[in-house]
């Protein structure tokens, strides 16, 4: 064997001592290159099980086993080793669950089964009628009926073969749907590989994506600040986000799934309930509201009790659907064109509630929209007790012939804002006078303006209105924007009310002195905000642009324009044509950042802003000029949380300023950078192997910020 002929050199002149010597050692970096790549994907093998066990214990138990910080170290050494040994990568691993920035349009593709709908009801007597056809359709057989939750969310078909997710196509026309796979990879509860062995090596198993309310309302909320068009209820979020383009958007989102149907040639068990158990047991989300019912006593009852019940759940439900438990019975009822005879929809009621219209309100958001409330007479509904509804804009006022005093039916159904959904005209105060939509704006008195296809008014005078200017320096302020956490509403309210700021570009000039006079005793108040404006300087231009707050310029139209335009010089200068040739950038947009731009106003105060020295330009990415090469290829782990940057951020700065970031801490690690709160584990660990440990503060000063 060669082995042997190299290891036992039988000549030993030095020429063939060489040589072997030199096979020897390759040989040995071979093996050892072997084992070191054997030990890569083993360790990627048990990191992507290991994470998956916590994502099934945190999204589908709602259990977790693990802190987050944990979790997280975890992750970052997948994501690392797969970084580097891309060839062991699975695009089932749990660090496709927060998706690429890589866009795809969606593939349409032919589902194997028809994604039919629902027959729906909406009374005891039509359920009742279903039990009766199943009865009659079955020769009077035995049956029995699963009672589920009928979830308002978007519904998904979940191809998996010999345990891995393959595909996970929209409904689509039910013949035909969108194949978002990497969308829905993103959403943790649905499983990428399945756990045990005993699933069909082939099947598809259906369910519905949802958002939940809490994520939804969060959602809105941010919306609402950033002037977005909200999402009327989570079932419209839900599908929204799972068509976006950009994959990391979805994982951001938060959505959740149940699954609630399984077909396939080799399904476990003849029980459509006992098969959705065993689906639980691979790792899908199964919910576990789901009923054997023996008689129509026993779906009143779980009607009735859901009925209730479903306003504590924290996802939409809008019914029950009842099914034939045996999937031989199933078959035996078949299909009309439409849906299955198996089984039924229970639709519930949308709460209602009759109240007073007292008035009608404008508000004028920080981008001059009006939006018209109704105030009404308090009134109880879904556990709330509810004093205004949106009205949304003149259309909607106009099409119900709202008038004061009228009494209007408000609904909450999937909405989360209550809505008027009708006006009782009969017992209407016969010298009632109809709501009309103000035409000129109520808080400074400019004729209002509505454009072209727009169903809003707003009001033109961006630049002296009072609630825009105050809204837009609380957006300028805002997180996401100049970070200027110092302030608040009120304290801005203050400084313009007395005259001290009138616009962003003011803040700038404030002093230590004039904000003192605020407060009694504030002085280290004041230095904390003036700090905190000086501070702002070093955002990003991206988060400048979009502080502006110009009208359809959110978070991303702002990074999108920002990384194709890069200057204020070039946005100012640019043309509609140029802007709509940008990714995502419409008319709409793109409209409204050259009329923004061609306002005398706006111009005078980014030259200011330019001034004081905030950032009017992308950063060049790092070249490795000697000055940037600071850390010299240094190792850095980071740990904890921080004050200044994120960790991404401090990722993103190691690596420009010349240094390596490594997850976790060895002998070859140069530096740890110690934020708040960090594992106890690897500090220790650390501090043995002589670490050198640096605080947020030093690392900046060590790269010069
Ligand atoms: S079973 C052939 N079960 O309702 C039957 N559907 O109109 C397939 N839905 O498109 C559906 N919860 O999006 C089923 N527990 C549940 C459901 C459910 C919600 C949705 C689904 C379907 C629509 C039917």
């Amino acid at each position: 064997m060669v082995h042997k002929h190299i290891f036992l050199p039988e000549k030993k002149s030095f020429a063939s001592f060489v040589l072997a010597s030199q096979i020897k050692l390759t040989f040995i970096l071979y093996i050892r290159s072997m084992k070191d790549s054997h030990n890569v994907q083993e360790r990627i093998a048990y990191l992507s099980r290991v994470l998956e066990e916590h994502n099934h214990n945190y999204y589908v138990l709602n259990s977790p086993t693990i802190s987050d910080r944990d979790f997280d170290m975890l992750m970052q050494e997948l994501q690392q080793l797969e970084g580097e040994y891309p060839q062991y990568a699975s695009p089932n691993s749990p660090t496709q669950r927060v998706g690429s920035d890589i866009n795809h349009a969606f593939v349409q593709v032919a589902h194997t089964y028809p994604m039919l709908s629902l027959g729906n009801t909406y009374s005891m007597e039509e359920v009742a009628a279903f039990y009766q056809r199943v009865k009659q359709g079955l020769g009077d057989a035995p049956f029995e009926i699963v009672g589920e939750l009928k979830f308002d969310g978007t519904s998904i078909s979940l191809t998996y073969q010999d345990g891995h997710l393959l595909r996970a196509v929209t409904r689509g026309d039910g013949t035909m749907g969108d194949d978002v796979t990497r969308n829905t990879r993103t959403i943790r509860s649905i499983p990428l590989v399945l756990k045990g062995d005993d699933y069909p090596p082939f099947f598809e198993i259906r369910g519905e994506v949802l958002m939940p309310w809490s994520t939804f309302e969060k959602l809105n909320k941010e919306r609402e600040e950033q002037e977005e068009p909200l999402f009327a209820n989570p079932r419209n979020a839900a599908a929204g986000t799972l068509k976006l383009q950009n994959p990391a958007t979805v994982a951001a989102r938060g959505l959740d799934a149940y699954l609630y149907y399984m077909l396939g040639d080799n399904l476990p068990t003849d029980n459509h309930y006992d098969n959705l158990q065993r689906a639980r047991e691979w790792g899908f989300k199964v919910s576990d509201t789901m009923r054997v019912l023996h008689n129509l006593d026993e779906i009143k009852a779980f009607i009735d009790y859901w009925d209730i019940e479903r306003r504590n759940l924290p996802v939409a439900t809008d019914g029950i659907v009842l099914k034939v438990a045996s999937i031989e019975q199933q078959e035996e009822l078949g299909y009309t064109a439409k849906s299955p005879r198996w089984a039924i929809a229970y639709k519930f009621q949308a709460e209602d509630a009759i109240t007073r219209l007292n008035s009608v309100s404008f508000q004028v958001g920080r981008t001059g929209t009006i939006t018209p409330v109704a105030n009404l007479e308090p009134v109880q509904l879904s556990g709330t007790v509810v004093r205004r509804a949106s009205l949304h804009n003149e259309d909607i006022i106009r099409s119900l012939d709202l008038h004061i005093g009228d009494m209007v039916h408000v609904e909450k159904g999937g909405e989360i804002i209550p809505k008027i959904t009708g006006v009782e005209a009969d017992s209407r105060p016969a010298d009632s006078s109809p709501v009309t939509f103000v035409r000129n704006c109520p808080e400074c008195g400019t004729p209002l303006v509505r454009e072209e296809g727009e169903a809003a008014w707003f009001c033109p005078n961006s630049n002296h209105c009072a609630p825009q200017i105050k809204g837009r320096i609380e957006h300028f302020i805002a997180r996401k924007a100049m970070n200027i956490d110092s302030l608040g509403p009120e304290t801005i309210a203050q400084f313009y009310d007395r005259g001290m700021i009138h616009n962003v570009a003011d803040l700038y000039t404030l002093t230590v002195d004039d904000v003192a006079t605020l407060k009694q005793q504030g002085r280290k108040w004041a230095q904390n905000i003036v700090d905190s404006i000086a501070h702002s300087r070093e955002v990003p231009f991206a988060r400048v642009l979009f502080a502006l707050g110009i009208r359809y310029v959110g978070e991303t139209v702002a990074k999108r324009l920002a990384s194709a335009i890069k200057s204020m010089d070039r946005l100012r200068d640019a043309t509609i044509e140029q802007l709509t040739a940008i990714p995502d950038i419409g008319e709409r947009i793109a409209l409204s950042v050259v009329e923004y731009m061609n306002d005398i106003d706006n111009l005078l105060l980014i030259e200011r802003l330019a001034q004081y020295g905030v950032q009017m330009s992308v950063e060049e990415k790092p070249q490795s000029t000697p000055m940037q090469n600071i850390l010299n290829g240094a190792s850095v782990v980071i740990s904890g949380t921080f004050e200044h940057h994120s960790r991404d951020e401090y990722k993103a700065l190691i690596e420009q300023y010349g240094g390596r970031n490594v997850a976790s801490v060895s002998g070859a690690t140069q530096y740890l950078l110690a934020g708040a709160n960090m594992g106890p584990a690897k500090l220790e660990k650390a501090t043995r192997l002589g670490i050198k440990i640096i605080s947020e503060t030093e690392f900046l000063q060590m790269i010069g910020l």
